[in-house]
């Protein structure tokens, strides 16, 4: 018999909803991605790039020409520099980065922080790694982080903190005085920084993203992870890429190299071309904050409650006044009686009681949000 490394983890929740809903044809708002195709010219220059023969290995580290461009978009959006050369690292998804900046500096026995609800990566990553994840819960329902409750999870074996902002399953964001706080307790501690920021460009009502990078001190501290797939609407590609200091990003790449050594090279091509023309993420808040206004006004008038989606195409939905029932017998019986599939947020739980509550996925065709939200209706 083997003896597991991870032994409580199972399939995850996305793959259980997903396959519920295909099984009974109920329609899938669980899995994060959209249910539209991405930009055709996107296609086009992935072929265009294979048939001119980009099909071997890309550079370890990513094409230059898509390195320049992240490096070029940080400069823009969050007048930070980082080298191109040295700082910027392509991978194979946003999961990838996550599990490699994990790897390159937990050492077994040092303690991770993260924040309940989570990615369900995360917890995972620390563990291979042989970290201890002490997890800080953010607490429904505007799951504000306690930086009193972090300030007494640091021990002298902390080593890193990990954050996500927009926040999945939330919806919420961190502000700049969440960064500031952050900043103050990790130069206290000398700890580092997984600054999850995914979602970067999806944030709504004219709010904005605080990424790590306009912090100097903090950003000396920290890897931040993107993701092309929830940029371009391309989830199936799994490209995206880590920003971190150059010390930072030698180690990271050691882990890098043995885990992919690189990754897909007429993808990264035609990343390249769009990201460099600055096409698709100008727009995306507005795109995704039409998405949402049309998802809820569509449930307006159910039994429905929904929390505020500040970013991220997620929506928090409180079904508290329809049911007592735990989230996972609502989620499945709101699959198999009604038709709709979401994600209980208890997927993303460790240690506090799950609420009345489940998250939908918004990056759907407004035809798909209609049928979906006519049943919700009819809860
Ligand atoms: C918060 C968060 N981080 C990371 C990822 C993974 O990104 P990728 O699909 O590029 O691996 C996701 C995907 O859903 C996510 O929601």
């Amino acid at each position: 018999m083997i003896a597991s490394k991870l032994p409580t983890v199972g399939t995850t929740i996305f793959t259980v909803m997903s396959k519920l809903a295909a099984d009974t044809e109920a329609i899938n708002l669980s899995q994060g991605f959209p249910d539209f195709d991405c930009d055709p010219a996107l296609v086009d220059a992935v072929a265009r790039h294979m048939r001119e023969g980009r099909n071997q290995y890309a550079p370890m580290q990513g094409i230059a020409a898509l390195r320049e461009a992240i490096a070029a978009k940080y400069a823009e959006l969050y007048g930070v520099s980082y080298d191109a050369g040295s700082e910027v690292t392509v991978t194979s998804g946003g999961t990838e980065a996550l599990f490699d900046a994990v790897a390159a500096v937990v050492h077994p026995g040092d303690e991770v922080i993260v924040f309940e609800p989570c990615y369900d990566s995360y917890v995972p990553a620390v563990e291979l790694s042989g970290g201890v994840p002490v997890v800080v819960s953010l607490r429904y329902p505007d799951y504000r982080v306690p930086w009193n409750e972090v300030r007494a999870a640091v021990t002298p074996r902390t080593r890193l903190v990990i954050i996500n902002s927009p926040h999945n399953p939330t919806a919420t964001l961190l502000s700049a005085s969440d960064i500031d706080e952050l900043a103050s307790i990790a130069d206290r501690s000398d700890l580092f920084v997984l600054s999850d920021e995914v979602y970067e460009h999806i944030i709504f009502d004219g709010e904005r993203h605080e990424s790590v990078a306009r912090h100097e001190r903090l950003r000396r501290r920290s890897f931040i992870v993107g993701s092309f797939g929830k940029t371009y609407h391309v989830t199936g590609w799994k490209v995206g890429y880590v920003v971190a200091p150059a010390a930072l990003s030698a180690e990271f790449r050691k882990v890098h190299q043995f885990v992919t050594f690189a990754t897909n090279t007429p993808v990264q091509h035609a990343l390249a071309e769009f990201l460099a023309a600055r096409r698709g993420y100008p727009e995306l808040a507005s795109f995704y904050e039409r998405k949402r206004d049309l998802f809820l006004e569509l449930i307006s008038g159910s039994r429905f409650k929904a929390l505020p989606s500040r970013g991220t195409y997620f929506q928090l939905l409180d079904y508290s006044s329809i049911s007592e029932a735990p989230d996972m017998e609502f989620a499945v019986r709101l699959t198999r009686e009604h038709g709709v599939a979401s994600i209980p947020t208890s997927a993303f739980l460790y240690k506090q009681p799950p609420p009345r509550a489940l998250r939908f996925c918004f990056a759907k065709k407004d035809e798909t949000l209609r049928l979906a939200a006519a049943r919700l209706r009819a809860l």
